[in-house]
């Protein structure tokens, strides 16, 4: 399948979609100056992006619902590289939070040189890809992902937003910040989504109580973020995003893949990825 040009922008072989990217938005992402106190959460893709930008403006005011209760989860922890930043970026309160789908590569100067800290959020690519494909049928800025063996081929060879998983992976997970980085699982937060709040709120230093980490997880549940239109994107007129062909909150669950790989896309899936890491340094938290 060829991209299309239409639809997407390239930059510096960078793969994103036009209706939210522009050259102006990726350069202003470039020229971005980076504070000592601000978090940035990088996904690739599906991997739970509007879930960390439920959880980080909870996290950093102490449980204050009033930012996901009043302000848009695309304006109150804005993209990086998306085009409205230049709009609000002028409002966030400090601490500020970010996330970016951008490849470590990709980040700022000022990114490199600040003490900002990152939370680098992953999840199984069979489950990403899964997610991927329902994504690309209620988009409208985003190609038809054809039948599900042919997204698997365009996905496996990285003819999707940001390009291939594994390229994405190896950017961040060779990163050398230190511990300016803290990595952690979708399936971690599915699992037990308190504990995940604790580790998030141990590295940014945040000291929460267990009651006010119960109270983050309660608001921050797929249940409840499905209901919360500030984060639901149903703000966001259906001919953008139809919710009717499939909801942007979808299942939210990890393993979804079972339910869509046949042992022939298993094989085929598992042989690529596996090449493509084969010598890295760090392992993956699941099987493939
Ligand atoms: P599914 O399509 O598998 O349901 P992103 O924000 O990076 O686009 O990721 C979207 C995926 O994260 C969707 O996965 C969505 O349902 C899931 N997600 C978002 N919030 C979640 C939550 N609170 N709990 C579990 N999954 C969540």
């Amino acid at each position: 399948m060829s991209l299309s040009e239409e639809m997407y922008l390239r930059y510096h072989g960078l793969i994103v979609p036009k209706e939210t990217h522009s050259y102006e938005s990726l350069e202003f992402a470039q020229g971005f100056k980076f504070e000592d106190d601000d978090v940035l959460a990088v996904t690739y893709p599906k991997s739970g992006t509007i879930w960390m930008q439920e959880i980080l403006p909870l996290v950093l005011n102490g449980g204050d619902l009033t930012p996901i209760h009043t302000i848009p989860n695309w304006e109150r922890v804005p993209w990086l590289e998306e085009k409205q930043l230049a709009r609000v970026v002028a409002k966030l309160a400090s601490p500020r939070a970010l996330v970016s789908h951008l490849p470590y590569n990709f980040m700022p100067p000022s990114f490199c040189t600040s003490k900002a800290k990152v939370i680098y959020l992953m999840r199984n690519p069979k489950d990403i890809m899964v997610s991927s494909y329902y994504f690309h049928q209620m988009a409208s800025f985003l190609e038809d992902p054809g039948t599900f063996d042919e997204f698997m081929d365009t996905f496996l060879e990285g003819k999707v937003l940001f390009g291939k998983w594994t390229d994405h992976v190896k950017s961040w997970r060779n990163s050398e910040l230190g511990d300016r980085i803290m990595y952690i699982t979708y399936e971690e937060m599915v699992q037990d989504l308190p504990a995940a709040l604790r580790r998030i709120s141990d590295f940014l230093g945040c000291n929460l109580t267990e009651e006010v980490i119960q109270k983050i997880a309660e608001h921050c549940s797929f249940k409840t973020m499905k209901n919360n239109n500030m984060s639901n994107f149903s703000l966001i007129p259906k001919v953008y995003l139809d919710h009717d062909k499939s909801p942007f909150l979808r299942k939210g669950i990890a393993g979804d893949w079972k339910n869509h790989f046949s042992s022939e896309q298993l094989a085929r899936f598992t042989s690529v990825i596996s090449k493509e890491l084969e010598g890295e340094s760090f392992s993956l938290p699941w099987s493939l």
